[in-house]
């Protein structure tokens, strides 16, 4: 299945930039999770602000869907300063990112999204930008050219990643501030889907929002995705206003979505470590085969939210089924299982 067909892909698919900036936080009160985060934010922010002084760069690391770049908005509003949106992959040459750099304004804030996959020659150019506020460019070709050094405002990049090994390491460094994102408990996401509710006007009983949530990988974008698709199924299929948890559960069974947030993906790579290869240890790159997916789709896109719901364990020798996983499918665990997770 290709990634973007999934219901429950935590990646942005094409027809929801509109969707989801509807229903972006704007403050970090109205932010919901992430507590640890916040309290640090807020703190830096005044801090910064008190000081009169623009921020230092920021890394936010997370999972797609998790809330980087609706961050990253939040602290320029906050901040009250302009927010310049790029990414890794757009900027494509030196010039591209000068041409950036020199019509940022004082305090500004230069968005980078992907930044592990800007080119080396890039990054070159962005060190001294971010560490001297300034930037040096060659004029000319030849024995004639010369370098020429300009100042640029004290602006700050903040940089999202869902790849923080890809990242090299001097360009890590140069961030003063660090923030991971984590994924989030059920509480919260009840949170988030009945304030999207509320902003799309959808009447639905706190057990229907409560479902919505439990399915929706404890990832934001995901549950307002499912919101939206159980709100239009509700149109067609329900007389009633408000949508109800019967409801609300058979459009979330037709997607073939289960109780735990488990598509057929998720079941297919729990269901052939446990059949093909007797519950493990196999390695990753003969499981993404085996599923017909890439190895990095299958350790950002799937992994992580198996291994953080406890189904899934990555041990030295190769990826393990825990009990759970056994449970949940129906399958009944051998003996030895506890010796394979070491
Ligand atoms: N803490 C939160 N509270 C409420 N809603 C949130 C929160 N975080 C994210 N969302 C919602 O989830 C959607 C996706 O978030 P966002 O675009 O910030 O994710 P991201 O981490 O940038 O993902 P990607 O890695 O794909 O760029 C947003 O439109 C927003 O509505
Ligand atoms: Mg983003």
């Amino acid at each position: 299945m290709e990634d973007a067909d999934r219901i429950i892909a935590p990646a942005q698919q094409s027809d929801e930039s509109s969707l989801e900036n509807t229903l972006r936080p704007t403050t970090l009160d109205e932010y919901i999770g992430q507590q640890a985060v916040k309290d640090n934010l807020k703190i830096f922010l005044t801090a910064a602000q008190q000081r009169k002084e623009s921020i230092e760069h920021v890394l936010l690391h997370g999972g797609p869907g998790l809330g980087k770049t609706t961050l990253a908005h939040i602290i320029a509003k906050e901040m009250n300063v302009n927010i310049r949106v790029t990414s890794g992959p757009a900027i494509e040459r030196a010039g591209d990112l000068a041409a950036i750099l020199t019509n940022l304004g004082e305090g500004d804030i230069l968005f980078i999204d992907e930044i592990h996959r800007l080119q080396k020659t890039i990054e070159e150019v962005l060190y001294p930008a971010m560490e001297d506020y300034s930037l040096d460019m060659i004029i000319g070709k030849g024995p004639s050219a010369r370098t020429l050094r300009l100042d640029l405002p004290r602006f700050t990049v903040i940089g999202a990643t869902t790849r923080m090994s890809l990242l090299s390491s001097p360009l890590r460094d140069r961030f003063g501030v660090h923030h991971k994102l984590q994924f989030y408990v059920l509480e919260e996401m009840m949170q988030i889907v009945s304030r999207s509710a509320k902003i799309l006007n959808v009447q639905a009983t706190d057990d229907s929002l409560e479902t919505i949530a439990k399915r929706s990988r404890s990832t934001p974008r995901i549950a307002n995705r499912l919101l939206k698709r159980v709100r239009d199924y509700a149109q067609v299929k329900s007389s009633d206003d408000v949508i109800s948890p019967e409801i609300a559960q058979q459009a979330l069974d037709m997607m073939s979505i289960d109780e735990s947030g488990l598509d057929q993906v998720d079941r297919l790579i729990l269901t052939s470590i446990i059949e093909t290869f007797k519950g493990g240890p196999v390695g990753g790159s003969t499981l993404a085969a085996t599923i017909g997916e890439d190895i990095d789709t299958l350790e950002t896109v799937y992994e992580p939210f198996l291994m953080q719901q406890g189904l899934l364990a990555r041990t030295p020798r190769g990826r393990v089924t825990t009990e759970k996983a056994y449970q949940h499918l129906g399958f009944t665990a051998p003996e030895d299982l506890q010796s394979r997770l070491l």
